[in-house]
């Protein structure tokens, strides 16, 4: 059976998990789950980083020992993993005793066969950051990274020779383009490698001055440089952590996922290290982007760090995994903000996705009694393109485009929601002599959405399960599942189930930023000479009218051809196909300019119109807040 490896960083146990933890381990869980949907074995791992300065002195502050705070703190991001339905097999804690005995064999090892070596050391040390600087990188006494005041210090220390690997690494990067993705990202690794000699790593701390960390097996005064002890736990983890019974063979891992500001130490540190050692390397180290808000930095100190608690109790864990790798390129920087993810729910959610699966079940229920129909012939195109989504899945998903593989999906269901629209079972419903034509429509449609249930599973692992249980079909999202699917697969007189919304809109003014708002205020003092008056208002009949039967305009993606009850029954033809499917509008109570002059829309008139707030996929039609009689004038 093939086997897939995949990692996350270990993070800084200190930290609490921001919207940059979970989109690293969101996105090596989508791949888990699809490499186990393909029916590979697989081992994801995610963990903490539990050594280092910054620990010992956080523990300190509270009287506690570095254990001790650990043990408390690695609560938060285990939590957090349980909330986003992350499916780790296993959690490295660089504190576990098999680690620190595979680090100290590997220190060992390298120490044995004159990889690591002891020098006099001078340098400029940042130590919240917890590295050395030279003298040229310094910046007017203050760390070029973090801006903190440095220190010289100078002492005895042990040394990787990791210059020794300078030429093999940078040709291993030349060789093989995927080993650094995204591209952009590799030139960089290559520049850097190109630019100057590499120099030899650090890699140990004297005891006096940090002692929480994991001892050096051949000089007790010292213990290990974190990255060092950091960086092996995607091996160490192979040795005692493996999911499965076979324990050898993981190593090594298919892909490390990183940020792009841990990228050196993966591409370089690393790889360098596994050089040393004559291990392989791994298939591929990406490193992602990073999130602003609202356009700005991330910091605690604006007080803007996204909390993924948070966003995922408000919009949905499902919602906010798929806002993560639809919204933007992983491998780009990109921003979060509320709005952005209200729209991505309302449009490609609630929109495309939600409704395909609530009018087809509607009219399954409706036809058929809620039960899959048994159609004669099967819709070919559909099922091609049905048979072709998960390799172009595999193909997206190996160079981690994760916004493409979306893409695919969305392709596939705008395909089945333009079937349904064109095909038009509600019209079919109507004669008899049509039958066998409804139940092809609505059979294609219904396997449609099975298939769909497992390519989104991945991303959004609920709103798989919950498709799948309304189709009758739990169990559906199991693992091989998607190189067994087939076309026609589904059961004619399976029972349908009726469920919830899969994703309800979210309905929420949008916040009127501080500068639009004061400029808004002049336009008002200056501008505003377009008042009218009660009486001008009074002209306007507005009715309410129930809508009695709705349908596509033929011809035309936007306008629906609605006849509506307002105390008599009138033609509207109004321009909100792309946000409400006809079924949708059927039975609904709204808005009516009842003494509009007709006009003609596409050759069809329309007596009135209907009142609605938005524009394009995202328009919603006013209704009564509830139900009231037909007809009635809305002042
Ligand atoms: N402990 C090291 C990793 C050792 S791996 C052998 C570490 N830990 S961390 O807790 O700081 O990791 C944070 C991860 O979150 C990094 O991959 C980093 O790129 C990512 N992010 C931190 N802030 C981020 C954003 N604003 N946006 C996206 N990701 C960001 O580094």
């Amino acid at each position: 059976m093939k086997r897939f490896y995949v990692t996350t960083p270990i993070y800084y146990v200190n930290d609490l998990p921001h919207i940059g933890h979970a989109y690293t381990t969101v996105a090596a869980d989508i791949l888990a789950r699809f490499h186990r949907l393909l029916g590979e074995e697989v081992f994801f791992l995610t963990g903490t980083d539990e050594h280092g300065q910054k620990v010992e002195k956080a523990a300190a502050e509270r009287g506690r020992t570095p254990k001790d705070h650990a043990d408390i703190m690695v609560e938060n991001f285990r939590d957090l993993w349980r909330t986003l339905n992350i499916s780790n097999d296993a959690f490295i804690r660089t504190t576990d005793g098999e680690h620190k005995a595979v680090v100290q064999e590997l220190l060992q090892r390298l120490y044995e066969k004159g990889e690591i070596v002891k020098r006099p050391y001078k340098g400029w040390y940042c130590t919240p950051d917890e590295r050395f600087w030279t003298e040229k990188e310094i910046r007017d006494g203050n760390c070029p990274d973090c801006g903190r005041p440095v220190e010289e210090i100078e002492e005895e220390n042990y040394f990787f020779l990791m210059s020794r690997y300078a030429e093999r690494l940078q040709q291993h990067i030349e060789q093989n383009p995927h080993y650094i993705l995204p591209e952009s990202r590799r030139n960089e690794v290559l520049g850097f490698l190109r630019a100057q000699p590499l120099g030899d790593l650090c890699i140990s701390r004297p005891k006096k001055r940090l002692s929480w960390g994991i001892e050096l097996p051949f000089d007790p005064d010292y213990v290990t440089y974190v990255w060092f002890d950091a960086l092996i736990n995607y091996f160490s983890a192979t040795k005692y952590l493996s999911p499965g019974s076979l324990k050898e063979g993981w190593w090594p891992a298919d892909h490390h996922i990183v940020g792009k500001d841990i990228l050196t130490t993966h591409a370089v540190y690393w790889s360098t290290m596994l050089m040393a050692l004559g291990m392989e390397l791994p298939g591929n180290i990406f490193a992602h982007g990073w999130w602003t808000v609202d356009g700005k930095k991330m910091s605690k100190s604006l007080g803007n760090v996204v909390d993924p608690f948070k966003v995922s109790k408000e919009y949905g864990v499902d919602q906010f995994r798929y806002f993560l790798f639809r919204e933007v390129t992983f491998g780009l920087d990109g921003d979060f903000s509320e709005s952005a993810i209200i729209g991505r729910i309302n449009s490609d959610l609630a929109n495309d996705l939600g409704n395909l699966v609530s009018r087809t079940l509607s009219m399954a229920f409706r036809y058929f009694d809620g039960v899959v129909p048994q159609p004669v012939t099967l819709q070919g195109e559909i099922g091609d393109r049905a048979a072709q989504v998960p390799l172009r899945l595999k193909a997206h998903l190996d160079v981690l485009a994760f916004q493409k593989a979306l893409g695919e999906i969305w392709e596939f269901l705008g395909m089945l929601n333009k079937f349904i629209d064109t095909e038009k079972p509600w019209a079919l419903a109507k004669d008899p002599e049509k039958k066998k034509e409804l139940e092809r429509v609505i059979y294609t449609v219904l396997e449609g959405i099975r298939h769909i249930a497992c390519f989104i599973a991945p991303f959004m692992p609920e709103a798989g399960e919950k498709m799948a249980e309304m189709l009758g079909l739990e169990g559906l999202v199991r693992p091989g599942v998607l190189s067994e699917l087939r076309w026609g697969g589904l059961e004619p007189g399976t029972r349908l189930r009726k469920g919830e919304p899969l994703f309800p809109r979210i309905e929420k003014k949008r916040e009127v930023p501080d500068m639009e708002r004061e400029t808004a205020g002049e336009v008002k003092k200056a501008e505003r000479d377009d008042l009218i008056s009660i009486d001008e208002f009074a002209k306007v009949e507005l009715r309410t009218g129930k809508v009695l039967e709705a349908e596509r305009v033929e011809g035309s993606s936007k306008l629906l051809r609605l006849i509506v009850d307002t105390g008599e029954k009138r033609q509207i033809v109004a321009g909100i196909g792309k946000s409400y499917s006809p079924e949708e509008l059927v039975g609904k109570t709204v808005v009516v300019v009842a003494n509009l002059k007709p006009a003609k829309l596409m050759g069809i008139e329309s007596q009135g119109m209907l009142l609605a707030a938005g524009e394009g996929k995202d328009i919603a039609v006013l209704s009564p807040e509830r139900e009231v009689k037909s007809g009635l004038r809305v002042k």
